[in-house]
């Protein structure tokens, strides 16, 4: 341990209290009391809960306790009692106060009251001072580290893929450009003179280096950021994601199916075991915002009971052909119908239809594989049937698609043929190709979008919400 290392709010509530000298340093959350005592909420983003520290007017003189407002930046010294009061274990009982960071009342945004999401977006840099904040970010770090945990306790490789490439990887062509010449839209715009003698752009997915470095280290993992210029303001798209994309050789989209649901269960039971006071946090959150909704929308399940739910149940697992079918036959809602038809064999489902066959028709996630090969990506693996690839989305309450992945297509000549029939530049694939030339081999893989389990699991309904600076079109602050 580090001797000069400070003791956290978190630590000192877990202490057992017996007069010891403890020196803290934190944030004031709230003051209330009067002339002789005053009662301070102190807070260091270590935990959700808060220190309550005790400044009596014989020790701490005046003035300090005046200038003592929501949001200063105080070092406090004092005494750590059991509390008489219900509300908390213990106290401190201030002797030095010395405030390190004044707040001036008047300016200060964040007032103990409770206040929007959208308010505290456009004060991201402050928004990590208050509750809801600082459980979602602490949840996200933990999970975060349960995946890093979960792979490296399996044998997988952490791989670092490039974030400025060449390549499409998904062929959606939903590219951020990276250039450096000055005059792209001129007709005679030359890539031979840009930076790196090539037209660029930021990665939409790390897949296909994943699959090159999995075609010899066996099984391994990317964790980095990934862009995509959709234009789809919705609560659940943004321009800068963070992916996960484990790829595994030897693997067929049986085995990835598994993987991934064994994954995501690992990933929300450690969050259980973990985040317990922050999710708590979060769960009389909810409650409380829904409360005020009828009682139709309201959710069935508590957050934590939704959490455990998913993480008993054994995914449901149907083709796409299947989920067409259940589609067809359904009727979502009496007055209500599907805003886009169900379609035939062939088109995309909507997310109306997604979160129609989980919330409703199975109450649980759900894998769907063998998509038609005309709506996936060029690099997934061909069925017998011509028409179909081995495809996997699964589906998730309240989210839709957390993960989308497939079985690879392994066989030279069939994606040679695919490249071809998706228009790509099969110059540019070239390394990608001679994996599957020298010592090809059955493999699979997914991606799993941070933010929409880090939604999951906190139950926030914005994505914006879970990533502290959200990229979202024209929002580029912070
Ligand atoms: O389904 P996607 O596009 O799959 C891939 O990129 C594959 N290369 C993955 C693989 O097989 N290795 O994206 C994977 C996941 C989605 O299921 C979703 O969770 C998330 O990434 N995602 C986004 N998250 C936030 N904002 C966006 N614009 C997202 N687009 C995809
Ligand atoms: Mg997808």
């Amino acid at each position: 341990m580090l001797d000069d290392q400070i003791i956290s709010v978190k630590e000192i509530l877990e202490l057992e209290a017996n007069n010891q000298k403890i020196e803290v340093k934190g944030w004031i959350r709230n003051k209330r009391g009067g002339k002789k005592t005053s009662f301070l909420s102190v807070n260091d983003g270590s935990t959700i809960n808060t220190l309550q520290v005790i400044a009596e007017g014989q020790l701490i003189n005046e003035a300090t306790i005046k200038d003592i407002t929501t949001g200063c930046c105080v070092q406090i010294n004092g005494i750590l009692k059991k509390s008489i009061g219900a509300n908390q274990r213990s106290e401190l009982f201030a002797k030095k106060i010395k405030i390190l960071g004044l707040a001036d009342a008047n300016e200060y945004p964040l007032q103990p009251k409770k206040h929007s999401l959208e308010f505290l977006r456009e004060k991201a840099h402050l928004r990590f001072r208050t509750n809801t904040f600082s459980a979602v970010f602490r949840i996200r770090h933990c999970i975060s580290f349960a995946i890093h945990k979960y792979f490296n306790d399996r044998g997988f490789y952490y791989i670092n893929t490039p974030i400025i490439t060449s390549a499409d990887a998904e062929g959606a062509g939903e590219l951020f450009q990276v250039t450096n010449l000055k005059n792209i839209n001129s007709s005679d715009a030359n890539y031979e003179n840009d930076f790196f003698g090539k037209k660029t752009n930021l990665t939409v997915s790390g897949q296909l280096e994943a699959e090159l470095a999995a075609l010899g280290l066996g099984k391994v993992y990317t964790f980095g950021p990934t862009f995509r210029a959709e234009n789809s303001n919705t609560s659940r798209h943004l321009a800068e994601f963070w992916m996960i994309e484990p790829e595994v050789a030897f693997y067929d989209l049986k085995k990835n199916a598994a993987l991934a649901e064994d994954f995501l269960k690992y990933c929300i039971n450690y969050c259980l075991e973990h985040c317990k006071d922050d999710l708590l946090f979060l769960e009389q959150r909810l409650a409380s915002e829904e409360s005020s909704l009828k009682k139709e929308l309201r959710s069935e399940l508590s957050l934590i009971e939704k959490l455990v739910h998913v993480s008993k149940s054994s995914f449901e697992n149907l083709t796409y052909t299947e989920a067409i079918s259940i589609l067809k036959n359904s009727k979502p809602n009496k007055k209500k119908k599907f805003k886009y038809l169900i379609s035939e064999f062939g088109n995309e489902l909507q997310s109306e239809h997604e979160r129609y066959l989980v919330e409703k028709v199975f109450k649980k996630p759900v894998i769907i594989t063998d998509y038609p090969k005309k709506i996936k990506a060029f690099y997934m693996r061909l069925n017998d049937d011509n028409k179909t690839v081995r495809a996997m989305d699964i589906l998730f309450p309240g989210i839709g698609e957390i993960i989308g992945g497939s079985q690879r297509e392994e066989r030279l000549d069939v994606l040679n043929k695919n490249i071809l029939d998706f228009n790509i530049d099969k110059e540019e694939l070239w390394w990608f190709l001679e994996t599957r030339k020298f010592g090809t081999c059955e493999h699979s893989g997914f991606g799993l979008g941070l933010e929409r389990l880090v939604m999951f699991v906190t139950g926030m309904k914005n994505i914006r919400d879970v990533i502290p600076f959200p990229r979202t079109p024209k929002n580029v602050s912070f």
